[in-house]
Order: C-alpha cells, then sequence, then structure tokens
C-alpha cells in the first residue's frame, strides 16, 4: 500500500476550476429541498416533524428538509447499531479498512459536489470548501491505515512457555456528534475512526449542516458499508441526543463543539444507569480562545499575512482561528497599519460567487451574538476595523478588530467563534507568553519571533495542545499535525495522529500457555499448576 499523503487543493485560480465549480455550484442548487430520511440499520423513515436547514448567504433559502429524531427514534438507532455490532467487531481490519478507502476514492471523485454543498449549507468559500473536502480524504485514507496499523498489536516480552499478546478490540455502539463548521472533515474524521476500529455509530448532525451529513452518510452506503455500522439521526440534540448519552448501552461519546455542551455531555455520561456496564469513555474536542504573539523580533508582513487567514479565515468559526492577538508594544502601531488595510480589503458576500472571499455567519443567533460582541467591544476597547453587519441578504458581518483590549476583559476571555479579534499590547516577550497563557482554553497557538531562544521559549512556556511557530494557527493537516488542545478545550484527543484510534478501542492482553513448545530461551522456569511462572512468584514472595 502506498505511504499517506495529504490530499492537494484545487486550484482555482486556472479558470477551467472555476468554470466545473460554478458548473456543479448550479447543480447542486437545483437539489436544493430535498427531503432526507433518517437511517436506522436497514430502514430509511421519515416522520412529520421535520428541520429545515438553510444557506446563511441567503436567509430564507432552504437547503435541505429533514427528520426529526426523539426518543422512540433514538432507541430504535440503538438497537440496529447494538445488532450490527454483533457482525461488525469481528469484521477483520483488512475489511473495514477497505471500506475507509473506498469511501477516500467516492470523495475524490466527488469532491467538488461536497464542496459545494458546503458553500451553500455552512457559507465556506471555495477554497475553505475544497480544503474540507480534502481533510475528509485524508482522515478516511489515514484512519484505514490506522485500523491496518492497529490489528497487529505491540510486540511484548515473551514469558517461556508462554505466547503472549495484546490485541486492540472494539468499544461497542458510540454516538457520534459532530460540529458544523467542519462539517464533512471532522464529521468524517470522527465517524470514520469510531467504525473504522470497529465499533458501531449513531450519527448525531449539527442542525445547520445535516444536508452535508446526509451526503457523507451517501458515501458509505456508496461504499458498501453494511446497514446498522451507521445510522443517522438528525434532530435536536435535547430531543434524542440526551437519550442517548445517557443510555445504557452506549458505549461511548465523541464530540465536537461548544465547551457548554461538551462540559454536559461530560456530565450525563458519568450518571452510571441501570444495567450500565461500563464507564461510558468520552471523546470530546471544545472550545479555543486562541492566540497569536507576534514579537518585537517577528517577520511583521508574514504574522501579518497570518493572522489575516488565520482570525477571519471562514468568518473565524474555526476552534483553531486566532481570536486573541498578542503584539509586542515594540511593534505595535507598525502591525496595526499594515494589518488593518487588509482587513478591510477583505470581500464579505454570498460565497456561491467566487470573487468573496468571507461568507456569512452560520445562522441568526451567531449573527445576533456577533452583534452583541460588537457592543461589548466597543465598551472593552478601540474599533479599528469593521463592527457592523455586511450587508443584509445573509448573516454577514464585517471583519471586525478591537485594539488595546485587556486580558481581563470579556473580549479577551470568551469564545466568540466569529469575525471578531482582540488585539492586547504586551510589555515584553515574557508579558505576550503570560497574556497568551491567561486562559481556560489551550487548543491552538502561534508565535512570530526570529530569535531563536525566544522560539525554544515557546515551545517549553506556551500552554496549549497545537502550537505554531512562524505560521498561522489554524491548518493543521491529518497525518502531519494531530490536533487537540488542554483545560477547556477537550480531551486532546488529537485528531489526525497516531493516537487517535486508540481512543476507540479497549486493549486485550492474552496469555496462552503453550509449555514446552515454546522456542524461548529464557532461564529454566517453573510453572505453577495456575499457569504462572515460578520466576514471578519468586520475585512477589
Ligand atoms: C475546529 O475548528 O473544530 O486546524 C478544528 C484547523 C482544522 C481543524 C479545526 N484542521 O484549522
Amino acid at each position: 500500500m502506498k505511504a499517506f499523503r495529504n490530499e492537494p487543493y484545487t486550484d482555482f485560480t486556472k479558470p477551467e476550476n472555476r468554470k466545473k465549480m460554478e458548473k456543479v455550484l448550479a447543480e447542486v442548487e437545483a437539489e436544493f429541498g430535498k427531503d432526507y430520511p433518517l437511517i436506522i440499520g436497514r430502514e430509511k423513515i421519515t416522520v412529520d416533524n421535520k428541520l429545515k436547514s438553510f444557506n446563511p448567504s441567503k436567509k430564507d433559502q432552504v437547503v435541505g428538509v429533514f427528520n426529526k429524531a426523539d426518543e422512540r427514534i433514538a432507541e430504535k438507532m440503538i438497537q440496529a447499531a447494538l445488532e450490527a455490532f454483533e457482525t461488525w467487531r469481528f469484521t477483520p481490519a483488512r475489511v473495514r479498512a477497505n471500506y475507509l478507502f473506498k469511501m477516500a476514492g467516492i470523495m475524490r471523485r466527488r469532491k467538488l459536489e461536497l464542496a459545494a454543498w458546503m458553500v451553500y449549507e455552512v457559507g465556506k468559500n471555495w477554497m475553505e470548501a475544497d480544503a474540507d473536502v480534502a481533510e475528509s480524504i485524508d482522515f478516511c485514507d489515514y484512519y484505514g491505515r490506522e485500523a491496518l496499523r492497529y490489528d497487529t498489536g505491540p510486540r511484548l516480552l515473551q514469558s517461556p512457555g508462554e505466547k503472549d499478546t495484546q490485541t486492540y478490540i472494539p468499544l461497542g455502539v458510540g454516538l457520534v456528534v459532530p460540529p458544523w463548521n467542519f462539517p464533512l472533515a471532522i464529521l468524517t474524521g470522527m465517524t470514520t475512526a469510531a467504525f473504522g476500529a470497529g465499533n458501531t455509530v449513531i450519527l448525531k448532525p449539527s442542525s445547520d449542516s445535516p444536508a452535508i451529513a446526509a451526503k457523507f452518510v451517501e458515501v458509505a452506503e456508496e461504499a458498501g458499508v453494511p446497514p446498522g455500522v451507521v445510522n443517522f439521526m438528525p434532530g435536536p440534540g435535547a430531543l434524542a441526543g440526551d437519550y442517548l448519552v445517557r443510555h445504557a448501552k452506549t458505549r461511548f461519546i465523541a464530540f465536537t463543539g461548544s465547551k457548554q455542551v461538551g462540559l454536559r455531555i461530560v456530565e450525563l455520561a458519568g450518571q452510571t444507569q441501570p444495567g450500565q456496564l461500563w464507564i461510558k469513555r468520552v471523546v470530546a474536542e471544545m472550545g479555543g480562545k486562541d492566540a497569536i504573539v507576534v514579537d518585537s523580533e517577528a517577520d511583521v508582513d508574514s504574522a501579518v499575512s497570518g493572522t489575516v487567514v488565520a482570525a477571519f479565515g471562514f468568518q473565524g468559526q474555526k476552534c483553531s482561528a486566532c481570536s486573541r492577538l498578542i503584539l509586542d508594544e515594540k511593534i505595535y502601531d507598525q502591525f496595526i497599519q499594515k494589518f488593518i488595510p487588509r482587513v478591510n480589503a477583505i470581500k464579505v458576500g454570498p460565497v456561491n460567487e467566487f470573487e468573496y472571499w468571507m461568507g456569512p455567519v452560520i445562522n441568526g443567533s451567531a449573527f445576533e451574538s456577533m452583534l452583541e460582541y460588537i457592543k461589548i467591544g466597543k465598551s472593552e476597547g478601540k474599533l479599528l476595523a469593521g463592527g457592523e453587519p455586511a450587508r443584509s441578504d445573509g448573516w454577514f458581518i464585517k471583519p471586525t478588530v478591537f485594539g488595546e483590549i485587556g486580558p481581563k476583559t470579556r473580549l479577551f476571555q470568551e469564545e466568540i467563534f466569529g469575525p471578531i479579534l482582540a488585539v492586547a499590547r504586551a510589555k515584553n516577550y515574557d508579558h505576550a507568553i503570560e497574556l497568551a497563557n491567561d486562559t481556560e482554553y489551550g487548543l491552538t497557538g502561534a508565535v512570530y519571533t526570529k530569535n531563536r531562544k525566544k522560539i525554544e521559549r515557546a515551545k517549553k512556556e506556551v500552554f496549549c495542545g497545537n502550537l505554531y511557530i512562524n505560521r498561522k494557527c489554524s491548518g493543521a493537516l491529518v497525518g502531519v499535525h494531530p490536533f487537540g488542545g488542554f483545560n477547556m478545550s477537550g480531551t486532546d484527543s488529537k485528531a489526525g495522529g497516531p493516537d487517535y484510534l486508540l481512543l476507540f478501542t479497549q486493549a486485550k492482553a492474552i496469555a496462552e500457555f503453550v509449555g514446552k513448545k515454546s522456542k524461548a530461551k529464557a532461564k529454566p522456569t517453573t510453572v505453577s499448576p495456575s499457569g504462572t511462572s515460578g520466576r514471578r512468584e519468586k520475585t512477589r514472595a
């Protein structure tokens, strides 16, 4: 098998690629308004209680119609997943991995189409949407390889007369709750890791991006993933999600989203239910309040470019996004002078048109929350750019920058999850690091400096799961930058890294007594009738 490599991005500077994308966008738009069923094992059902998903660039445009699961349906979901688990758990890793590789191939073929759904349903620009599909392909390709790698357990010391092995077995049925901001990539990563490792899942997509989730399920179906392995359950968390978090047969919950919801899941999952045989495992990736530090000895131009993309790429709606900019006071004015014109030049509008780099925030309540934070920002600092809606056909907010923000302010501490950047002034490098670490989160961070000693200090002292030096703090690549953070950013689950699949397995150690046939040439040992070696017993005595 070929070594893993990251999927390349589509080059939209080429007119032929832009033409193709325009055509695909039109084709996808023609599919709007379709009703997508709930998928429970082999069954596809619709109910009266519907959920609509909208295009945030065009407030009233319905992208798709979905069926809301309630507790009764959630119960059917878990029964279907439990049943499928009985075969899937013993399906060889090679077979499971092949489904993942097939899915990667299908996504590659449907790349622009999947990207187009994201442009419409969540307001990603073409490049961001294309990168999201590339990352999804990467997750399938990477976790497929990981499933094969984990299939061969580690080499253990061999006790004489024994064959000693350790294998990784799946956990059981899991609830997967991905976010809307990487509606294909993170959803794909969490889901394929879980079922690639031999579990079966109930996939509860975000109510803001169920159409893309439905496309993922189509891809899994097309790849031939057996019924019941991935069950599709849109609907509000309160209706069906909580029920499954609490359920005695739920073995694990994989969640990416806000701190508030993540902590609630941890709490609910911690309450053992009657008949529950295990301690539920929660894999949670939550918020961030990520800082970029620009030192007095930094390449300011490069830091300006990195910050523009990290703060305003996908409207700042990434938990990896830069939301705190910490500038050494020696370069503060110089940086701001170069930075603000770049921010003001960003074109905000409906991202189905290629010319708009920045799109809308996800929905009406996000829009209201941005207006609220803009109000707060005006009272806590100095408005340097934006600070108002951009246009009224969608949920558009201008890229907004507040300067002179103090460390204990709401703008500096709270996760805003939108295009609002807080800028703080640091007295020196020590102070800059202190400010960067002054947060309850610890997801990503970046430090720009040319000074080697300061780089080494940053590596030791900046406390976050993903630290970047002299580059932007977003855009982690599968296999290259295992992604996940500290403290209130989650369980440091390191998605896209070599430890991730482990989270969806449990290790079983097997010692088989093989007696004299063993070739082990260790010191002669006496073996007690119970099968434990005499030598071991002696050391214990
Ligand atoms: C997130 O926003 O939840 O590093 C994660 C990045 C992406 C992951 C973002 N690969 O920007």
